[in-house]
């Protein structure tokens, strides 16, 4: 995986079918989806159960762009090596889960994987500045971790803030959570590269009507690249 910070529309198959996402998974990348976004839930971290390891590895052989899960889980660290071989190519644990985000994202990227953090809506982006030289990319949640199709908080000040510690290093600035057409410019202006949505890009569409989802993500796209005309 090289990097850039061109806008990438990560669909989160959180909204997909969920008896069908092999076939969900090719269409929206054929579909113009840059990543494909993977919610792990345990019940414990956050009150909703979706996946495992297991079937993470099932959907691998069907992700051609780039595997970007997202752990809403504790602990994280027993789990990093299952995730690895189920073939994650991004794995991002939450700063909230342990009291050892330092060893995980050592831990995430010793077994191959790029290494990922994600801040809950209440935590500031100062939890994550002496994490920086281990992470490649930063998750921002834009709603409370657990469900999808709830409602964008607006956490661009936070945005603003990691964008400028960030500096040159090479990090992805992800938001997960009510990014639609209407929410995505405000979060590229203030400095975001990866778009997760669940909702918006599903909503409409269906494997066998898969062109919706085409129109979603381009809709989404072009409105985030729209960035001066709302700053
Ligand atoms: C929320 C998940 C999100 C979710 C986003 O806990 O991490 O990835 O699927 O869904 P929407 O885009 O519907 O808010
Ligand atoms: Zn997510």
């Amino acid at each position: 995986m090289s990097f850039d910070r061109s806008i990438k529309i990560a669909p989160s198959i959180l909204s997909a079918d969920f008896a069908n996402f092999g076939a969900e998974i090719r269409a929206i990348e054929a579909q113009g989806a840059d990543w494909v976004h993977v919610d792990v839930m345990d019940g414990h971290f956050v009150p909703n159960l979706t996946f495992g390891p297991p079937a993470v590895k099932a959907f691998r052989p069907h992700v051609k762009t780039v595997m970007d899960v997202h752990l809403m889980i504790a602990p994280v660290d027993p789990y990093i090596d299952a995730y690895a071989e189920a073939g994650a190519d991004i794995l991002t644990a939450h700063v909230e889960a342990g009291p050892h985000t330092h060893r995980t994202l050592q831990a995430i990227r010793a077994a191959g994987m790029k290494a990922g953090v994600a801040l809950n809506p209440g935590t500031p982006a100062e939890a994550v500045e002496h994490l920086l030289d281990l992470t490649d990319l930063v998750c921002v949640m834009t709603v409370n971790p657990g469900f999808g199709g709830q409602k964008f908080l607006d956490m661009t000040a936070k945005i603003r803030a990691l964008r400028a510690m960030i500096g040159d290093r090479p990090i992805h600035i992800e938001i997960d959570g009510g990014v639609d057409p209407v929410t995505a410019p405000f979060v590229t202006a203030a400095g975001a590269d990866v778009l997760v949505a669940g909702s918006a890009v599903f909503r409409g569409g269906s494997v066998d009507n898969p062109a919706a989802y085409g129109e979603n993500i381009r809709t989404i796209r072009d409105s985030a690249q729209s960035i001066g005309k709302v700053a």
